[in-house]
């Protein structure tokens, strides 16, 4: 739910409501608002309004000004909420102000600056009493994990849980769009309500600006200014003991005074548990929510109960896999969407339309960690698509190292795939062992099928790990 000055936009009901009542507004006029609000004050722009709205069709500009003017007519005197910035875009003309059970005076406005809890946050209870007590003593506190796996998610409902343990409102910082360090810089100063003003501010300037706050600072969606956020943290910190920092990102800061927390993905029950394991864990539950949402009625009977346990272990565990596959279940059904697992890449698609770009497909979430590696991890992780399980790092090595792609080459980068939660690291008792999501595993293979290297290393990896596999025997 957003609440806009005297309005209430509920995203799931998808209604606009004034003091209770659902005032009439058209699909389209509903998007669009949904889009606006829901950038909390960020310009959203003609293009990427266009593709939020009609994502599927190719409809003339002046479909948004109809659908903007029936829009502003029900918003009567407050038509002007939503701004139109000439040849740019549209913006909000007042931040979003959220519901969640804030009290009054500073308390309500530290909630003002943080998005809502999410309703209806699942298996999470355990994460966040652990993070709130984990901000007591760290200074800078890392959530990793993979995209999708809830990071900004449990770091929402965690900091609505410790903005209590602070004297200064909670700083909320989302970096999504955010490209620079100096945009860094001016996102923390403007979320901050920091008296910095003029063309340039440095860190120094901030980190004097928040100098003894008592203050949590949480950074979202860190992973594509990872450099740029580590060297603002560490210099923000420095001779801060007041100040506490939550970042979430698909990798680590890697400064000397953070502290990391991997971001589990949500239980999904083993094989052949009964229908009441399988119904107790937190991924079945998302996943039969949310379907039964969309008016089909699924999880009656045991098959179908086993089969959605089915698809949550095929899909890892992770929200977003599962919000996208409960999507299609009213198209495709149960069945049909566990069929069509093995090509998850062309049927997880069709997210939220509010949600960010590369939450809206499966693949758009892994092409967003893909581009973030440098040649030699991107050469490394697709070829690892080879391997269905777990594998050590002599293994890895027999498949992938040749006389251009040296041990020195893969060593690198394997620590480069775990950092950015590509690749999970488990160890048996001393050893090392690696392995890929189902779902990594299908955009690697999908990568190594378009570099064309999908049977020269296929064909390695039959001769040397069944050696490799009867010498350790
Ligand atoms: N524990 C959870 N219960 C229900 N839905 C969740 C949970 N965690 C994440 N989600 C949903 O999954 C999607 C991805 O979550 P998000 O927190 O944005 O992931 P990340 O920040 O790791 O990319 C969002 O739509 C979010 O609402
Ligand atoms: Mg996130």
């Amino acid at each position: 739910m957003i609440e806009l000055g005297r309005f209430q936009i509920d995203l799931e009901m998808r209604t606009l409501q004034q003091n209770g009542e659902t005032l009439p507004l058209g699909s389209r006029a509903f998007d669009i608002l949904a889009a606006v609000a829901s950038a909390n004050g960020r310009l959203v722009t003609k293009d990427e309004l266009m593709n939020t709205v009609w994502p599927d069709t190719i409809v003339e500009e002046n479909n948004i000004q109809v659908h903007l003017s029936a829009l502003r007519k029900v918003l009567g005197q407050d038509r002007d909420l939503i701004l139109t910035v000439p040849g740019r875009g549209y913006q909000l003309r007042q931040r979003q102000k959220n519901t969640s059970s804030c009290e009054a005076g500073s308390r309500a406005a530290a909630c003002r600056r943080l998005p809502p809890p999410k309703s209806g946050l699942l298996g999470r209870s355990e994460a966040v009493k652990k993070i709130r007590a984990m901000l007591e003593h760290t200074h800078v506190l890392t959530l990793v994990g993979a995209g999708g796996i809830g990071k900004t998610s449990v770091a929402i409902e965690a900091a609505h849980h410790s903005s209590a343990d602070f004297a200064e409102p909670v700083c909320f910082v989302d970096l999504a769009v955010v490209t620079t360090e100096e945009a860094v810089l001016r996102a923390i100063v403007e979320s901050c309500e920091l008296p910095l003003h003029g063309p340039q501010v440095s860190a120094d300037q901030v980190a004097a600006a928040l100098a003894r706050q008592h203050r949590l600072l949480l950074l979202d969606n860190a992973e594509h200014v990872i450099g740029a956020v580590a060297h603002i943290v560490e210099v923000l910190i420095a001779g801060n003991d007041a100040l506490r920092v939550l970042v979430t990102s698909r990798e680590p800061l890697r400064i000397m005074p953070e502290t990391v927390f991997r971001v589990e993905p949500l239980d999904v029950p083993p094989p052949c548990s009964t229908d009441a394991d399988v119904l107790r864990c937190s991924a079945v539950k998302l996943f039969l929510q949310l379907a039964n949402s969309l008016q089909v009625k699924v999880g009656g009977d045991s098959a179908e109960i086993q089969l959605a346990g089915q698809i949550c272990r095929r899909l890892d565990g992770i929200p977003l896999a599962i919000e996208l596959a409960a999507a299609r279940v009213a198209a495709l059904g149960l069945e049909g969407v566990y069929r069509r697992l093995d090509d998850r890449m062309a049927i997880l698609a069709g997210g939220y339309r509010t949600a960010l770009p590369r939450h809206q497909t499966l693949r758009a979430t892994f092409d967003w960690s893909f581009a973030l590696l440098n040649q030699s991890a991107k050469s490394l992780f697709r070829r690892l698509a080879v391997f269905a399980d777990a594998f050590t790092f002599e293994a890895m090595c027999a498949v992938v190292c040749d006389d251009e792609y040296t041990v020195a080459h893969a060593i690198g980068s394997i620590g480069e795939l775990a950092a950015k939660s590509l690749v999970n690291v488990e160890f048996e008792g001393p050893v090392a062992k690696y392995r890929l999501s189902e779902s990594a595993r299908a955009y690697a293979l999908a990568k190594l099928q378009a570099e064309g290297e999908q049977q020269h290393i296929t064909a390695r990896h039959a001769r040397h790990v069944p050696v490799m596999l009867q010498l350790a025997s």
